[in-house]
């Protein structure tokens, strides 16, 4: 039985290199900027390019946000705003949730502060909010993101072709997805 409480509390998870903090309008600003960044754009497929307010406003409305879980990667020590990740689409009924992750800029990857802010919010997702399951969607050309989710216990469920539309070229869609047991054996 899932704990819907452990989403409504908005915890700060901490870890070695990163903390997970609730995103909130203090980050507005460098969530925009991030928003701008070509090669993140191009990593998340994201076509729209959402103005000022319009990030501010979901900043500020997540503490509000009842069934899903909104953070801010921030760098340990330091508190640098690094990216943001997302617990969502949850299916109660279920016991299973969404995920998505981004850094907010290039030159914060590759250096393991995805791996480990993932390791920490399934952490929490499966023994604290007790889901059954996660899951995710990841274009088939961003290996560096499949490695990661793989280390964390994620394996392909299925694919949807050509997902995607970025420069005049189509892309698949990777659906990857995580059970408790799985992300247990992954940690062990
Ligand atoms: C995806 C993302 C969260 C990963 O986090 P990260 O901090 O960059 O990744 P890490 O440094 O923790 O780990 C990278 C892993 O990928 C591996 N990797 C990197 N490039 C790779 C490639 N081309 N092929 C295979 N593996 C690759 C690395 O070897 C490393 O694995 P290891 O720790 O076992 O050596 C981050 O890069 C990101 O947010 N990117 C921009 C947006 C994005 O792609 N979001 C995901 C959308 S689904």
């Amino acid at each position: 039985m899932i704990d819907l409480s452990a989403l409504r509390e908005k915890p700060t998870l901490a870890g070695e290199r990163v903390s997970l903090v609730p995103l909130a309008v203090e980050h507005a600003d460098d969530f925009f900027e991030s928003t701008r960044d070509e090669e993140v754009r191009r990593l998340t497929g994201t076509h729209r390019r959402p103005d000022y307010d319009e990030i501010r406003d979901w900043c500020a409305t997540r503490a509000d946000q009842f069934d899903r879980l909104d953070m801010a990667i921030v760098e340990d020590p330091g508190g640098r705003f690094v990216g943001e990740l997302a617990l969502r689409d949850l299916d109660a009924d279920n016991e299973s949730a969404g995920y998505r992750i981004a850094l907010s800029a290039i030159e914060f990857t590759g250096q393991g502060l995805g791996k480990e802010a993932t390791r920490l919010v399934l952490d929490y997702a499966f023994n604290r909010v007790h889901l059954h399951r996660v899951w995710l969607s990841v274009y088939a050309f961003n290996m560096r993101a499949i490695a990661v989710y793989r280390s964390c216990g994620f394996s392909v469920e299925g694919r949807l072709r050509n997902a995607l539309l970025w420069d005049e070229r189509r892309h698949d869609a990777l659906i990857m997805g995580v059970l408790e047991s799985d992300f247990r054996r992954a940690r062990d």
